[in-house]
């Protein structure tokens, strides 16, 4: 990289990057000064306390989210790197690839270091690129469970995630089956994904739910309500497309665009991770999962954790 080439801001980035990639001493002290640290900790369903900066295993496959990756042991690489960082809050699902981003886990982290969990999710199928069909009969939850569960290489699965509610089938009957599950012992806790919030409650009234993952982000809110909620009642909201799926446009032209700009401006870091940094001063509910392929987008994205919005600026966003 020539310095030359590299705007104020950009050299601002970089070094916060390369600051936050060198940790050394022993164990323990290093998991406390580890970048994804510095967003401070979240207790999932009572007893998984995990960092607050995680990390979104879906971009690790390959296009249209099908496949292979282009390059398998750079993915194996960035996953193993998200872990150094002090990532210790994983998000997959068995449609990614499918099968792909929970084998590529297994073989770049398994066995797995104490106190990291490995989220995935059930109820999506994968006809092709991009596209996904919902199946949440107990059968079909029942059988992607365990498939999950032999990929990964797990026991039990630390939380699982009901990826969709499929319309075709009464919520009961599938949420009925995760906690089957959870009785045998197969899942620890169990989450559910874009949802309302009538069907959150709906769906708290068959099961206990300690996680949310819906849409949300500085230029979506439009989960705010399902935000709330989680807040209320203690349970994980997770932001799934944190930084908008990475697209600069749609943070440029959302109304608080010139905001986060500043925002930005004034950390000296980039938009995505001023865009993740209101996220983690939002809610302390909050555990975004940014995805990436890549090494340098990586390591941007989790050295967000250590950016503090001021209540000033999270006005300027509101
Ligand atoms: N529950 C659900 O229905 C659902 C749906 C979608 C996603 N998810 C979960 O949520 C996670 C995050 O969502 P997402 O991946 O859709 O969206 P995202 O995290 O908002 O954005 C990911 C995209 O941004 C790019 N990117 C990442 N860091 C960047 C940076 N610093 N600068 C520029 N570009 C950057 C990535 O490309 P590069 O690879 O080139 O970095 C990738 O294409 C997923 O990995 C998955 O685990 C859940």
């Amino acid at each position: 990289m020539e310095t030359s080439y590299l705007t104020r801001r950009q050299l601002l980035v970089s070094a916060a990057a390369v600051g936050t990639a060198c940790v050394a001493g022993p164990r323990a002290a290093a998991q406390q000064r580890a970048p994804a640290a510095a967003a401070g900790t979240l207790r999932i369903g009572g007893d998984l306390v995990v960092n607050r900066m995680g990390f979104g295993a879906m971009r690790i496959t390959g296009p249209g989210i099908w496949g292979e990756p282009k390059d398998a042991a750079e993915a194996r690489r960035v996953l193993r790197r998200a872990v150094e960082l002090g990532v210790n809050f994983i998000d997959t699902a068995d449609a990614y690839g499918p099968e792909v981003s929970e084998r590529l886990i297994k073989e770049a982290l398994h066995p797995y270091p104490p106190g990291l969990v490995i989220a995935t999710k059930g109820g999506l199928l994968r006809p092709g690129p991009d596209q996904w069909t919902r199946d949440g009969r107990p059968a079909h939850l029942r059988e992607a469970c365990e498939a999950s569960l032999q990929r990964l290489k797990l026991e039990r699965i630390d939380l699982y995630q009901l990826h969709r509610i499929d319309p075709q089938v009464p919520a009961a009957d599938s949420l009925g089956e995760l906690a089957r599950l959870q009785r045998e012992g197969k899942i620890r806790h169990i989450g559910v994904s874009q949802v309302s919030v009538d069907e959150l409650a709906a769906a708290r009234r068959i099961v206990p739910i300690v996680s949310v993952q819906n849409r949300y982000n500085v230029v979506d809110r439009s989960s705010a309500d399902v935000l709330a909620v989680c807040e209320r009642e203690r349970m994980a909201f997770i932001p799934w497309a944190p930084i908008a799926s990475g697209s600069a446009e749609k943070l440029e032209s959302g109304a608080s665009s010139a905001a986060l700009d500043a925002v930005a401006q004034a950390h000296g870091v980039s938009m995505w991770q001023a865009a993740l940094a209101w996220l983690l001063a939002k809610s302390p509910s909050m555990l975004p999962i940014p995805g990436t392929s890549s090494m340098a987008h990586l390591e941007e994205d989790i050295a967000a954790a250590r950016v503090r919005l001021t209540a000033a600026q999270l006005a300027t966003l509101a």
